[in-house]
């Protein structure tokens, strides 16, 4: 079997040109949509994403402000840039790039982040409006972009088992909430890093969402044959047949292509997803900013 291309930049594509009437309707009741990005150290993954983030508000017309702080700068400093940013009304969006310097209490500071503004999803409030499984409120982009993309691609979950290998605050655990939730119902295991054999859990399952950060982690023989597998890996390896001396790879290891039905590419797949909710979660903080 060769699995199908779970093509998150088709599919996101399609959620930006559907943001274009949004975005001009907020525009024509004097509303600009405006996300605000706050970047601190110098981790070079989090600036290529933060830039591909801003690059994305370009491209959409939607207004970002790119804030860079020094990892020497004091807790204190991000925490009052975020209590400006949310007084600022011009302000629909705040995301603060993870991580953060280790010394840094990184919930503490992105529990500041006003729940309207809060465009990641990561706020208390706006995750236990997920775990009560309320679905309209800001969903963190990672989680919602790959259901988007199993929609888009007709996949049903229902009745079907699926497993979450990781069960981080950013993709595992609200990925599981997603799959499990009414609508999607599908029926979810969490594996994580205590599993006695993730392995074997893996491979009973219909559908595997891999959020792990170990390249290639996810081998053939942990697939059923024609399940779905989502890659949400994205880890730097070292490759000296490259000129840059680096390669990315995912959590799941290219030969899961001759098992599953559909696999999401690395690059490609997971990562466009998440900028288009991110967009997505913009916008629609616009929109509530002035009850469009
Ligand atoms: N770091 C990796 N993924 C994310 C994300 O979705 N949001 C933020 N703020 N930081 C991240």
């Amino acid at each position: 079997m060769v699995a199908q291309r779970l093509d998150g930049k088709l599919c996101a594509a399609s959620v930006e040109e559907e943001l274009h009437s949004r975005i001009n309707a907020c525009k024509s009741e004097g509303v600009v949509p405006h996300l605000a990005v706050v970047i601190v150290g110098d981790d070079p993954a989090s600036h290529v994403y933060v830039n591909s983030k801003v690059k994305a508000c370009q491209r959409l017309g939607i207004k970002s402000t790119h804030i860079e702080l020094p990892a020497s700068v004091a807790e204190d400093e991000v925490r009052a840039t975020i209590l400006k940013l949310n007084a600022d009304e011009t302000l629909h969006g705040i995301l603060v790039q993870s991580p953060l310097p280790s010394h840094m209490d990184e919930e503490g500071l992105t529990d500041l982040i006003h729940p309207s503004k809060d465009v990641d999803g990561f706020h208390p409030e706006n995750l236990g409006r997920l775990v009560q499984g309320r679905l309209d409120g800001m969903l963190p982009c990672t989680p919602s972009g790959v259901m988007r993309m199993l929609r888009w691609a007709d996949i049903d979950l229902t009745g079907k088992s699926a497993v979450v290998l990781g069960r981080s605050r950013i993709v595992g655990m609200p990925q599981a909430l997603l799959l499990g939730a009414k609508g999607a119902d599908a029926t979810v295991t969490v594996v994580h890093s205590r599993t006695a054999d993730s392995k074997a859990v893996c491979a009973q399952a219909d559908i595997v969402v891999a959020a792990i950060g170990r390249p290639e982690m996810v081998r053939g023989d942990w697939i059923k044959p024609g399940a779905i597998v989502v890659d949400v890996g994205i880890n730097r390896v070292d490759d000296p047949t490259r000129e840059r001396g680096w390669r990315l790879a995912g959590d799941v290891h290219p030969e899961v292509g001759e098992h599953a039905s559909w696999l999401s590419p690395v690059p490609g797949g997971v990562g466009p997803m998440t900028i288009a909710m991110l967009m997505e979660n913009t916008v629609r903080a616009a929109e509530r900013s002035n009850q469009l």
